[in-house]
């Protein structure tokens, strides 16, 4: 590991509750920059409680976020400016057109029109999108998620949020997406992707923590994974972790 390495993203014992719900325990880790880290976990681990804290949108109950240095909720402005963030279930304006959503989006962030144009059509050809004209109503689940893709991508962030990115996605569109965030990465971006799907995980991220029930249990590289746990498959490590033991017995039982 390089020291010199700079941590774009870093979560400090971050914990949330919701009434008698402890969805994330004390949860600390980092990012740096020029890596795709993975959160997986099963449902309801609290990956995305955790990527909403991160980005500022949901206030941790304790624990802090820094982005490139800046605390997330002390520099909101400086650090929404700097980081692109793809939710899960994103919220689009059914009754705008793909391509006035993304000049909302550009104004928002003052792009310079010539930039949006180019940006826009390059993303549109990488992602094989010919619906910008119709409205966003109209759209599939895919259709959505690869709008909101292009908005995101077209401001080129320094700092990368995505939740569960690939579903929805065809595989086309996964592997492009996939190559477009390894190329980001080659230029110092740092992403964090959450997923439930250990195949994305092994196949688009340089480090892996898995969550469990609120809870960082383990972190590394799949080498470091593998040497953590004795075992070979990430498949095995994951259901360890997370208390697969049982789906046999469940299974048997059905
Ligand atoms: N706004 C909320 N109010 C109350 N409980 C919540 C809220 N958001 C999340 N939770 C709870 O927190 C826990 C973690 O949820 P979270 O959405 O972070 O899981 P996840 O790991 O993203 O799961 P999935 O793989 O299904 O997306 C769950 O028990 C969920 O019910
Ligand atoms: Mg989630």
């Amino acid at each position: 590991m390089g020291e010199n390495m700079e941590q774009v993203v870093k979560a400090k014992k971050l914990k949330k509750i919701f009434g008698s719900i402890s969805a994330v325990k004390s949860v600390s880790f980092h990012v740096n920059a020029g890596e795709i880290y993975g959160f997986l976990g099963p449902n309801g681990a609290g990956k995305t409680t955790t990527l909403r804290m991160l980005t500022g949108v949901l206030k941790p109950t304790d624990g802090e976020v820094e982005i490139h240095g800046m605390d997330v909720f002390k520099k909101p402005i400086a650090v929404k400016s700097i980081i692109g963030v793809v939710p899960d279930e994103p919220k689009l304006y059914d009754n705008l057109t793909g391509r006035e959503f993304l000049e909302f989006v550009g104004s928002v962030f003052s792009m310079r029109k010539s930039d949006l144009n180019k940006r826009v059509s390059e993303l549109s050809e990488a992602f094989e999108v010919n619906f910008l004209s119709k409205f966003i109503g109209d759209y599939s689940h895919g259709m959505r998620q690869k709008l909101m893709l292009i908005s995101v991508l077209m401001r080129k962030p320094k700092v990368l949020f995505l939740d569960e990115p690939t579903v929805g996605l065809d595989a086309k569109s996964a592997k492009i997406l996939k190559l477009l965030l390894r190329k980001y990465t080659h230029e110092g971006v740092g992403v964090f992707m959450t997923t439930h799907v250990l195949e994305i995980a092994e196949k688009m991220c340089d480090r892996i923590g898995i969550i469990n029930e609120g809870e960082l249990v383990v972190e590394g590289t799949l080498k470091e994974l593998r040497n953590y746990s004795g075992k070979e498959s990430l498949e095995d490590i994951f259901l360890k972790l997370t208390g697969g033991d049982e789906i046999k017995e469940i299974v048997d039982s059905l």
